[in-house]
């Protein structure tokens, strides 16, 4: 019960007490409705004399309101008319409690995804990209939910209480009555709100081992169907299916036990009121249906509250499944870093550079320098750390010694979106977005024109090919680029990387898929590139090796540097590498 407040109290995106108060405005016109319907009653049967004086003032206060006469087609009218009030009132504030779960649910998934991107690169390796998925949707709407079912359980305590001071007006025994018997109401069920939650908890589960698996599956498709894996693939979604349906069954036979018991429990009780009432206490019936009406109203405030938590114990999970998301996010966000201005006039330099994955030393002890406006190669075996050390210098990674250093100033007080918006990279493996070619490039920066698309394109040997797609840049390419072969997609991620101009271009294997010619073409682009950029390559390419300015040999975490080709050549001869 205290979680549900809990949750009503923290929701962020809405105003809690405008939708609480909503729902109590649509209860207030109910009881008042009501209130004209008892005197109605008493008027047919001729006893109002039963009735307290402060319930008087009520009926009177009701009759001043709707301004009617005190004639049964009076109370009629007054009842109907109070009837229709409660109805656009309850109306109103539904609507508005819907939109709060909309603007609950879309706060949430603004700030998961703030964090998502402010978050260590090292999250994204070793978590599964469908949790964050599934939570981004499916828990931010259930958790809209569970804020909907926290407030209408607010509202519902306050109407209570209203309905109690209510019927204590009517009937002191009958309203200690009433808080007895809502009381084992509510003491019966409680077990079946407990089971609900644990049901809740493990459909939140379920769900999002489902979304991760199919997630997991789809992106590697391709080996599955074509090795013809896919029978013991949909085998391992068979126990997630069941545990999900058994959730789901297990909470359809809580909320049935829930209202089926409730019926039980009130027939019985009202069975038992009954009895006393006429067979002992020789109450008059007209005074019973009156104190009748107030019990049915307020054991149906008692039923609506173990309804909302119900609900909300179900729907609660995803409320902590997005709050633990954003928490955990939140930990292990990024150093935002300083505020200097960033300049790369004379080069990046690695000193004594040391770091782990986990416990696995990846990169030891490596100096290297990177020096503005020239082409430096890292080559090495498969597994030396070289995709290691560019994470480095793109701050995705932090040494666990030694210090990285751009223009002399230490790359840890720098602001690392201020660094990395200088930056154009293609990484080592490449997916693009399934948008069109256009898109895929501009990566979302709006303010890059057709021309600088082709522009980067030319320079990413990818005009002529894009050219003769029939849709030229607005071809799609495809889920993860799957519509384009292996050596275009390269050519689409280096155009992406050259389009914004950056200062250092970062090149992890990028001509790895592409044959000679085109290798060749992209190289000698490079060349033309190199003094307006600084330009990094990992690669084995000996087309590579021959224009880098420097060349590193990287191995075993070790970086050795190899005297460049182009070095040699341009010092024996004094004469620029780009002619
Ligand atoms: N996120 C990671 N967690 C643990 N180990 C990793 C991680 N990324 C890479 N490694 C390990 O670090 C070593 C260097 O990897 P990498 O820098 O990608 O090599 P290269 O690019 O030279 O082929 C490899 O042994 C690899 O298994
Ligand atoms: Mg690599």
């Amino acid at each position: 019960m205290l979680k549900l407040f809990r949750i009503f109290a923290s929701a962020k995106g809405t105003n809690p007490w405008l939708v609480v108060t909503c729902l109590v405005l649509a209860s207030v016109a109910e009881i008042l409705s009501m209130s004209a319907m008892l005197p109605a009653l008493l008027a047919v049967s001729g006893e109002s004399g039963i009735l307290p004086p402060a319930f008087k003032v009520v009926i009177d206060a009701t009759l001043a309101v709707t301004g009617m006469p005190a004639t049964i087609a009076g109370f009629t009218i007054a009842v109907v008319l109070m009837l229709i009030l409660r109805t656009i009132l309850l109306g109103l504030a539904l609507t508005y409690a819907g939109f709060s779960i909309a603007n609950v649910s879309t706060r949430l998934r603004e700030d998961l995804l703030n964090a998502m991107f402010d978050t260590k690169w090292r999250y994204f390796v070793d978590h599964r990209a469908g949790r964050i998925a599934n939570t981004i949707s499916v828990d931010a709407t259930r958790a809209g939910h569970a804020y909907l079912e926290s407030a209408k359980f607010v509202a519902a305590v306050i109407q209570g209480i209203g309905y109690l001071a209510f019927a204590m007006m009517a009937s002191f025994k009958f309203a200690v009555a009433g808080i007895i018997a809502g009381t084992i109401i509510v003491v019966g069920m409680g077990k079946l709100i407990a089971v609900s939650r644990r049901a809740g908890r493990r459909q939140t589960r379920s769900t999002s081992q489902l979304v991760t698996l199919v997630a997991d599956a789809l992106n590697n498709i391709k080996p599955i169907k074509s090795m013809a894996r896919t029978v013991p693939f949909i085998a391992m979604f068979g126990a997630n299916l069941q545990a999900l349906n058994k959730s789901i069954k297990i909470q359809v036979l809580s909320s049935q036990g829930l209202d089926r018991g409730n019926d039980i429990l009130i027939a019985v009780m009202i069975g038992i009121a009954f009895f006393l009432a006429v067979g002992v206490w020789e109450i008059t019936l007209a005074s019973v249906t009156v104190v009748g009406i107030i019990a049915f109203q307020s054991i149906s405030v008692v039923r609506r509250l173990q309804k909302f938590l119900q609900r909300g114990a179900e729907l609660e999970a995803s409320y902590h499944a997005v709050h633990e998301m954003s928490a955990k996010l939140a930990r292990e966000a990024e150093r935002a870093g300083g505020a200097q201005d960033i300049t790369l006039d004379h080069g990046c330099t690695f000193d004594h550079v040391t770091f782990a994955h986990e416990d696995q030393p990846t990169v030891e002890n490596v100096c290297l320098f990177i020096p503005s406006g020239k082409i430096t190669v890292l080559q090495g075996p498969s597994g030396a750390g070289k995709t290691t050390i560019v994470d480095l210098l793109l701050g995705l990674h932090e040494p666990a010694s030694g210090q990285i250093t751009i223009d002399d100033r230490p790359l840890d007080q720098l602001s690392l979106k201020a660094w990395r918006s200088h930056i154009g990279y293609v990484p080592q493996e490449l997916s693009l977005l399934h948008a069109s070619l256009r898109d895929n490039i501009a990566l979302g920066n709006t303010a890059l024109s057709d021309e600088d698309i082709v522009e980067a394109l030319r320079l990413a040997d990818a005009e002529d090919f894009v050219n003769s797609l029939p849709d030229g840049l607005d071809s799609n390419a495809g889920e993860m680029g799957g519509r384009l072969s292996g050596g275009q997609r390269q050519r689409i991620a280096l155009a992406r990387a050259l389009v914004g101009r950056p200062k250092l271009l970062i090149l992890d294997e990028v001509t790895s898929a592409l044959d000679p010619e085109t290798e060749a073409s992209i190289c000698s682009n490079a060349l033309d590139l190199a003094g307006v950029f600084t330009i990094i390559a990992i690669t084995h390419r000996p087309a590579w090796s021959k224009i880098a300015d420097r060349l590193y040999k990287v191995d075993n975490g070790a970086a050795t540097e190899i005297t460049a080709p182009a070095k040699r050549r341009r010092k024996s001869a004094e004469t620029p590498v780009h002619e």
